[in-house]
């Protein structure tokens, strides 16, 4: 027999929508949260075909669902489906949290770059205000971050891509926001920063980016966005080419998490336990 606790205490439903997705730590992410705060969710996996996502986004709104993040490659074309976005969804042009609202419609933010500006200034107790920073790619990832880390009023923000007009286009967009440059690899020749971060796809193929060799200044720092359960390759480098710190994105990916549900269930969970729990596990 059902009754009014049933409806107070059923869960409510959340995911993460992507391709692939089966290797996402989102939902241990989410159940770690939820354990904490004492709330009843459940969070899934949802693998999305090519061209599926907007069936997917209705099928899951449909049955009663409150929220979805939304990874690769999926986060541009989720800006596109959603009816109101954040300041930062639009500067990013992408959206990797949805909340779905009571009168039906979908509310897109970006949580990434706080993430990245989070894990850097309160994990590690680093500091961008007022330093030197290069970002390694001019995509989507690097889009998604580069409004976060100028609101942190850095002395400068030099993008710096493979395909160097992607890079002039993405500081031109971004020019409002304090002094950013754009950039080709051969232009850092003799240049050399306090926090570099990599943004580019290049860790992922075991490649990369084609740094001067002194472009990390006397006790800066590097930060990889990608994590993997050994140092990656540009930690690597950063390691033999002087920095300070070589910083992976595991806490990036936990405190993009943290923000996302603060959207959505209104309270703050404690990253550094889930941190410390993905990193044992790794
Ligand atoms: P994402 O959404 O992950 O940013 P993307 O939009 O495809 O993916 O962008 C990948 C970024 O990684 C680009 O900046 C790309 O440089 P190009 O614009 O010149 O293609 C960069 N990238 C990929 N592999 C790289 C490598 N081996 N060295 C340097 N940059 C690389």
């Amino acid at each position: 027999m059902s009754s009014l606790f049933d409806f107070e205490q059923r869960e409510e439903r959340y995911a993460v929508m992507g391709n692939p997705v089966s290797h996402s730590k989102s939902p241990f992410i989410h159940a770690a949260f939820a354990r904490q705060c004492g709330h009843t969710i459940s969070y899934d996996a949802i693998q999305v075909d090519t061209g599926g996502l907007a069936q997917a986004l209705g099928n899951f709104q449909a049955a009663g669902g409150k929220g979805v993040n939304i990874t690769v490659p999926f986060k541009q074309e989720a800006f596109a489906l959603c009816n109101e976005t954040s300041l930062r969804a639009q500067q990013a042009r992408a959206v990797n949290t949805i909340t779905f609202r009571a009168d039906g419609t979908r509310y897109g933010d970006n949580t990434d770059g706080v993430g990245l500006v989070r894990d850097i200034l309160h994990n590690h107790g680093g500091v961008i205000a007022r330093r030197r920073v290069l970002l390694l790619g001019a995509g989507g990832a690097a889009r998604g971050v580069a409004g976060p880390l100028l609101a942190e009023m850095p002395a400068q923000l030099a993008i710096t891509n493979r395909t160097p007009d992607k890079a002039l286009e993405l500081a031109a967009e971004f020019s409002d926001m304090g002094t950013v440059t754009g950039c080709g690899f051969p232009a850092l020749a003799g240049k050399s920063f306090d926090l570099i971060i990599n943004a580019t796809a290049a860790s992922l193929h075991q490649e990369l980016p084609p740094l001067p060799e002194d472009v990390v200044a006397p006790g800066g720092w590097c930060y990889d966005m990608m994590y993997s359960a050994q140092p990656t390759i540009f930690m690597r480098w950063a390691s033999e080419h002087g920095a300070d710190k070589a910083l992976d994105g595991l806490g990036m990916l936990v405190e993009q998490a943290a923000e996302a549900f603060y959207l959505w269930r209104g309270v703050r969970p404690q990253t550094a336990p889930v941190i410390a729990a993905l990193r044992k596990n790794n």
